[in-house]
This record gives structure tokens, C-alpha cells and sequence, in this order.
């Protein structure tokens, strides 16, 4: 799309999480009018400051937390984001594939069998849980929580929900019941699924305090960002059961997993794929190299997150 614009455009060539201090030194080979970046690519004021040429970055993802918002704004440097519909399907979607991993305890499972462990059909073995009749906690009710609303009402369970306003489209929709503190969500939820940005307020939402209130049998979903759950809090109440399990796609120190975590069974991992669907990921280019050509054309770029 940007070169049939006739602009011309360098691509990074390796597939890797690129440092502070290299991202500098590529970004200053060119005089760059706009960045196209990914979610691992820090652009903090440090790097603006080293690319003054750069009137714009547009983020290949949802989440903008990888971006200084504030330094861009303050050197007059516009950002977009790249939300597609498809993103949100598809980490709705993964979701619901954690959630039912859980409840059926499928990865368990698919190491037994592979381990040569199956020697025979028992009563008593892998007993999971029904997720009918059960209650979803969503912690967020935009377009993903929705999402994964409307989907759990199809598997029966009863949806409960908290965010800063309520969503009255998942209320009809859905027969969601607003909850006004997260406590109370907490308390009732049977599976607790995070659908929050990374902001200051949300970093270690769920901490020592809150996963006290859960259930001993309740299930901690994670697809949004790592940083939103206190990873040592997590291990702590796993270890002593104060939840039964979790799924996590983000995680607080994100390339790095807990190897707590990594050794228990009832945890299922996944590496920050939640939106890596084909359609999704066509999408989001689209929209990023979108945001490009209205910001050069002249227009709000339709993505804007600096306005
Ligand atoms: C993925 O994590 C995204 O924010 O798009």
C-alpha cells in the first residue's frame, strides 16, 4: 500500500525483538518521515529525540504501551494504533481456547499421552470442570471483553462484569450484570478473564489482595498485558491454591516466563499470539499503512492516539 503510493520504504530485515540502542542506530540510518512499529519496539523520548525526522509511528498493534505517549506528544509526534476487528475476534477467540483448555485440562492431557503415560481408558482421570452454568468474570468490556461475552453466553455460563462505565450492548446482548468494584468480580467469578489496557492504573490489578478474593476453584485468564497481573503474586496463589489455574498469552516480564510457572500443570502458556490470526494480522498492516497515508495526505489519521 505505501509503495503503490510511491513512498518509498525500508523493512528491517531480521525477525527479532530489535534493543533500545540498535532501534536507535537502524532508525538513524535514514532520514525517516514514518515508522511503521511493532508492540517490542520501545519508543520511548530518547528515541525521538534521536529521529527528528519522524513525524509519526504507526503501531502494528492494539496496545500503544510500548509508546511514550507523552514524549510524543510533547515533541509534536503523532502516533496511531492499528486496532482491527479482526484482532479482537481473534484474541476473543484465544480466549475461549484458553478457557476450555483449562476446564478440560487439555495440555495436561496432551503430555500424559505423549509421554506414553496412557495405558488405559479410567473413571478418574483428567476430571475437568463444566464451564455451563458457571460464571465469567471479564475485567474490561470493550470490543474484546464483549467479544468473549457473547461466546460464553453461547457455552451458558453467566457473564458478570466491571469496567469504568457499563456497557449496555453485553447487558442485553449477553444478560451481563454490571459490577461496580472488581472485588465483587472477584469474588463471584468463576473464571476471571482481563480484557484492560497497560496503564499505571491497571499495573498489578490483579495483585496478593485481589487474588484472595477469588474462589479456591476459580480460573485467572490473561490476553491482555502482562504487567496487568503481579506475576509473584500469581506463583504464591497457585502454590497455595488460592485459585486453581491460570492461562496466560502476556506476561509481566514479557520474553521472559516465570520458570514458577513454567513447571505447573494447571498453567497454560502461550507467547503473545492471542492476535495472530491470518486475517488479523493482514488487517492490522492494512490499517497501520492506512494511518501512514492520511497522516502524509493531510487527514487525522483514522487511529489517531495522540489527538
Ligand atoms: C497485541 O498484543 C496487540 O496489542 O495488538
Amino acid at each position: 500500500m505505501l509503495q503503490e503510493k510511491g513512498y518509498q520504504v525500508d523493512v528491517y530485515p531480521k525477525d527479532e525483538v530489535i534493543s533500545q540502542r540498535k532501534l536507535i542506530r537502524v532508525l538513524k540510518k535514514g532520514t525517516y518521515d514514518a515508522v511503521l512499529c511493532l508492540l517490542t519496539d520501545r519508543i520511548t523520548g530518547a528515541v525521538l529525540d534521536a529521529t527528528p525526522s519522524v513525524k509519526m509511528y504507526a503501531n502494528y498493534a492494539t496496545g500503544f504501551d510500548n509508546i511514550d505517549l507523552r514524549a510524543a506528544r510533547d515533541r509534536g509526534v503523532t502516533v496511531a494504533n492499528s486496532p482491527a476487528d479482526f484482532s479482537a475476534e481473534a484474541v476473543a477467540e484465544h480466549t475461549i481456547a484458553l478457557m476450555l483448555a483449562l476446564a478440560a485440562r487439555i495440555v495436561e492431557a496432551d503430555d500424559f499421552v505423549r509421554r506414553g503415560k496412557y495405558k488405559g481408558w479410567g473413571p478418574m482421570i483428567f476430571i475437568g470442570t463444566d464451564l455451563l452454568g458457571k460464571t465469567l468474570g471479564i475485567v474490561g468490556a470493550g470490543r474484546i471483553g464483549a467479544r468473549v461475552a457473547h461466546y460464553c453466553k453461547g457455552l451458558g455460563m453467566n457473564i458478570i462484569y466491571t469496567d469504568m462505565k457499563q456497557n449496555q450492548q453485553i447487558e442485553q446482548s449477553c444478560g451481563a450484570t454490571y459490577c461496580a468494584s472488581i472485588e465483587e468480580l472477584l469474588q463471584k467469578a468463576d473464571v476471571v478473564s482481563l480484557h484492560v489496557p497497560a496503564l499505571d492504573s491497571t499495573t498489578h490489578l490483579i495483585n496478593d489482595a485481589r487474588f484472595a478474593l477469588m474462589k479456591p476453584s476459580a480460573f485467572l485468564i490473561n490476553t491482555a498485558r502482562g504487567p496487568v497481573v503481579e506475576e509473584r503474586a500469581l506463583e504464591r496463589s497457585l502454590k497455595n491454591k488460592t485459585i486453581a489455574g491460570a492461562a496466560l498469552d502476556v506476561f509481566e516480564f514479557e520474553p521472559k516466563v516465570s520458570s514458577v510457572l513454567k513447571k505447573m500443570p494447571t498453567v497454560i502458556l502461550t507467547p503473545h499470539i492471542a492476535s495472530a490470526s491470518d486475517t488479523a494480522r493482514n488487517q492490522m498492516a492494512e490499517i497501520a499503512a492506512a494511518n501512514i497515508i492520511d497522516f502524509f495526505e493531510g487527514r487525522q489519521p483514522r487511529n489517531s492516539v495522540t489527538l
